[in-house]
């Protein structure tokens, strides 16, 4: 078999078998193509699409192209989440100690940045120290001890996604159904929890931009994870706008810390809520949603899910004190105001663009080798369907050099479109699938 045919094949339209999609992932995995060929097939893909059976295959082969770990030495149905990707989305930063908190083991594997979103892990290192290379085994025993592990992706585990992941992340072919599909599930199954909950974005700042594209990708991924044995549900949620006022690194991590106090942004909270639901359910630990939301808002109350983020933190070796002093957390130099060129209600927040702003001002990767600057970022003051005055303070935008600034405000204040008359918000759950 050669790659270059399999290129022209799918180019062309054709379908890929098993047998050649195992050929592809296990060579790629091995060093044995090159990335440029990859390069060619995932644009191929992006334009010619996967059938469902290709989707299924690509997961598979990509979910055996490591170890799968074994989780059975953790006691308890263990549950993980994972979000298609959004801007500000720091969801797991505060879901995942609330969830910990009431009893549910949560065994996490979490990605950096892609594209215009951020990732777990990159935030999670705000914390000095942090780390998510953690062993197998210190894993399993974290989630024993103390409830909660966060893992990155390693060597060993969905190796084929880690090299893909970040290719396709610079050659503009990560917003593919069966490419994202493929992606997220292979690391899922790999991973090796019992449960799955998926939290599918859907607008501007989503991968999948259409709701209907979302609702596919939310019942693929479902199709695929109960299909593989494991209890899977979607939510597919609004990502038309960032989610709650921070974006970028450390500014997101402090937004999680203050929903985590009970004083977090409404629609960030609300989605917390929805999502910690699902998991305590497919957990078994509360029997409707209504039981479940009561749960996650007394860990939020007696201060019991803050605890839980500090004991995460410092069991993988990051300093707990920026949990209670988020002035330790990395801080730009400076701080400017962004106001409102009119008069207005917001209409639209074009979201992806305030992505690329964060990335504008070091808060992403440009290219693989990036380093980024955890510091910057924005802090909305004004979202979608809110009114302003002309010169009112839209966002404060955080950053460490004066010409990124200067060009990340001019295409940030290009994003806001205004209105004359009210704007109806938009309902943050679009919908839930299991
Ligand atoms: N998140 C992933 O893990 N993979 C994708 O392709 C997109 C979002």
């Amino acid at each position: 078999m050669r790659m270059y045919d399999l290129i022209i094949k799918k180019r062309n339209g054709g379908v890929l078998s098993r047998d050649e999609i195992n050929f592809m992932i296990q060579s790629y995995t091995k060093g044995a193509i090159p990335d440029y060929q990859m390069s060619a097939m995932m644009m191929a893909i992006y334009f010619q699409g996967m059938n469902e059976e290709e989707t299924l295959n690509l997961t598979m082969a990509m979910a055996n192209s490591g170890e799968m770990l074994d989780l059975s030495a953790v006691k308890g149905i263990k549950v993980d989440k994972h979000s298609t990707g959004g801007v500000g989305d720091k969801t797991s930063l505060a879901l995942t100690p609330m969830v910990a908190a009431c009893g549910i083991p949560v065994a996490k594997m979490s990605g950096r940045g892609l594209g215009h979103t951020g990732g777990t892990i990159d935030k999670l290192e705000s914390f000095k120290g942090f780390s998510t290379g953690i062993t197998n085994e210190q894993f399993i025993r974290q989630v024993n001890t103390i409830g909660i592990a966060i893992m990155g992706q390693t060597a060993e585990l969905a190796p084929a996604d880690k090299k893909l992941y970040a290719l396709r992340d610079v050659t503009g072919t990560v917003d593919n159904m069966s490419l994202i599909a493929s992606s997220i599930m292979s690391k899922k199954l790999a991973a090796g929890a019992d449960a799955i909950v998926l939290d599918v974005k859907t607008g501007s700042g989503a991968f999948m931009k259409k709701l209907e594209d979302s609702f596919a990708l939310a019942k693929e991924m479902v199709r695929i994870g109960n299909g593989a044995g494991r209890n899977t549900r979607a939510v597919v949620s609004d990502m038309d706008q960032p989610l709650g006022f921070a974006v970028g690194n450390a500014l997101e991590v402090v937004e999680a810390i203050d929903t985590l106090k009970g004083k977090g942004p409404e629609d960030f909270t609300n989605l917390c809520l929805e999502l910690g639901a699902q998991m305590l359910l497919c957990g078994g630990v509360a029997s409707d949603e209504q039981q479940a939301k009561a749960m996650l808002k007394k860990v939020i109350e007696d201060g019991s899910a803050l605890t839980k983020l500090a004991e995460f933190v410092t069991a993988q070796g990051g300093d707990p004190a920026a949990v209670y002093d988020t002035s330790l957390l990395p801080k730009a130099n400076f701080v400017e105001e962004i106001s409102a060129p009119k008069a207005g209600y917001i209409s639209k927040i074009t979201c992806d663009e305030i992505g690329i702003c964060s990335l504008i001002l070091g808060g992403g990767r440009e290219t693989k080798e990036s380093e980024i600057d955890l510091s910057v970022g924005f802090v909305l003051k004004k979202k979608a369907g809110d009114f302003v005055k002309e010169g009112e303070c839209l966002a404060l935008m955080h950053g460490n050099d004066k010409d990124k600034m200067e060009v990340a405000k001019e295409r940030f204040l290009k994003a806001y479109t205004f209105s004359k008359a009210p704007v109806e918000k938009q309902s943050l759950i679009k919908g839930i699938i299991s």
